[in-house]
């Protein structure tokens, strides 16, 4: 089959349209002909070597894809040949194709076209299995997001709205703060202009306040203790990424006098099944997200699809952070 190599780690220049081995799916996998791969943030770190596959997963770059279902392996039940799905994958979306345990895929609605179900699965994925599992998002309460122009951002800000949040997001522009507010963000914050520990401080608070009852932060040690001055008493800071670097200092007695925590988690490395795992995410997923998404109350955000063979254009579109919501690569046509 024809993918995506990593000859060697570097700049988007070294993504090139090669030849890879065909998959083929063992005992409760599914193989996949794909139509579609989202592109995340994760990806652009494993072309650098920053970011390796879990053991047993593939090499080749793809965290998340939509296609059609070719070949079930034994053992699976809930699929079969000709399914219009998408999947959470541990690696290998950028491909023709691609095999992935049975748990983690998911079916596209009806009407939802597959190159927009590419952008879904790590994205509702993440921001499930942190604001609701993790963190216990509930209506009433103030939930900031760092990066809400990111793809992760444009998907928390519509569950967050959905759940009876009020959300407070951080953007590197107006314009990307104005299409958040189109979202449902109602706290917008300039993080190259204003303090956003002071912003989300002033905001009208719950029981809990001043400050936000969840901090969902792609930033990591750059905001970690600005974070936990943001925080309400009982807050919850979830740290997803770290591209604001991985070592900071934790003031406890900041963080013991509010009664907080701070999490940090990934979806690639859980285990495929049992407690915690990407299957159990997924089941989540499918019962609490897809009825919104089948209805439209959550939309997929794409801010541009490209073909395959430009990969490398995808990333460099989000080193220029030129993007608001996901960038998807198209595989194939859709001929289902
Ligand atoms: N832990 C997990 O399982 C998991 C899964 C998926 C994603 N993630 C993480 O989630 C984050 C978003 O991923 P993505 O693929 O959606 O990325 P993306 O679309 O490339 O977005 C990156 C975002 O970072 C924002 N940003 C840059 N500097 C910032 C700052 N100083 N303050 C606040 N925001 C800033 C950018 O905002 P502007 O464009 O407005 O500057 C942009 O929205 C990444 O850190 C990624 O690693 C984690």
């Amino acid at each position: 089959m024809r993918a995506i190599e990593l000859t060697e780690f570097g700049g988007p220049e070294v993504l090139t349209w090669g030849k890879a081995a065909d998959p083929a799916p063992a005992h409760g996998e599914v193989l996949i002909d794909v139509v579609a791969a989202g592109v995340n943030r994760a990806d652009l770190l494993q072309r650098q070597g920053r970011y390796n596959p879990p053991a047993g997963a593939s090499e080749i770059i793809g965290l998340e894809c939509s296609g059609v279902v070719a070949e079930v392996g034994e053992g699976v039940r809930d699929w079969r040949v000709g399914d219009r799905v998408c999947a959470l994958l541990s690696g290998g979306g950028y491909a023709e194709r691609v095999v992935v345990p049975a748990g983690q895929v998911l079916p596209v609605p009806d009407g939802l076209d597959l190159a927009a179900a590419a952008a879904l699965p790590e994205a509702a994925a993440t921001v499930w299995s942190n604001l609701v599992m993790t963190a216990g998002l509930h209506a009433g309460q103030l939930v900031l997001i760092h990066g809400g122009g990111s793809g992760i951002g444009t998907h928390a800000i519509q569950l967050a709205v959905h759940k009876g949040a009020r959300v407070a997001v951080t953007a590197g522009s107006a314009e990307k703060l104005a299409r958040c507010a189109e979202l449902g963000a109602s706290v917008l914050i300039n993080y190259r202009e204003d303090d956003f520990v002071a912003a989300v401080r002033a905001e009208q608070s719950g029981a809990n306040g001043p400050g936000a009852d969840i901090i969902l932060d792609n930033m990591g040690a750059a905001y970690l203790s600005r974070n936990v001055e943001a925080l309400a008493k009982h807050g919850h800071l979830v740290v997803i990424g770290m591209q604001g670097g991985v070592k900071g200092e934790l003031n406890l007695g900041a963080l013991l006098s509010k009664w907080g925590s701070v999490h940090a988690t990934n979806v690639r490395n859980r285990p495929a099944t049992g407690v915690g795992s990407k299957a159990e995410i997924i089941a989540e997923v499918r019962r609490h997200v897809w009825p919104l998404i089948a209805d439209g109350t959550i939309v997929p955000v794409v801010h541009a699809e490209l073909p395959i063979a430009e990969a490398a254009e995808a990333h460099r579109m989000l080193d220029a952070a030129d993007t608001f919501g996901k960038v998807v690569l198209r595989v194939r046509e859709d001929a289902s």
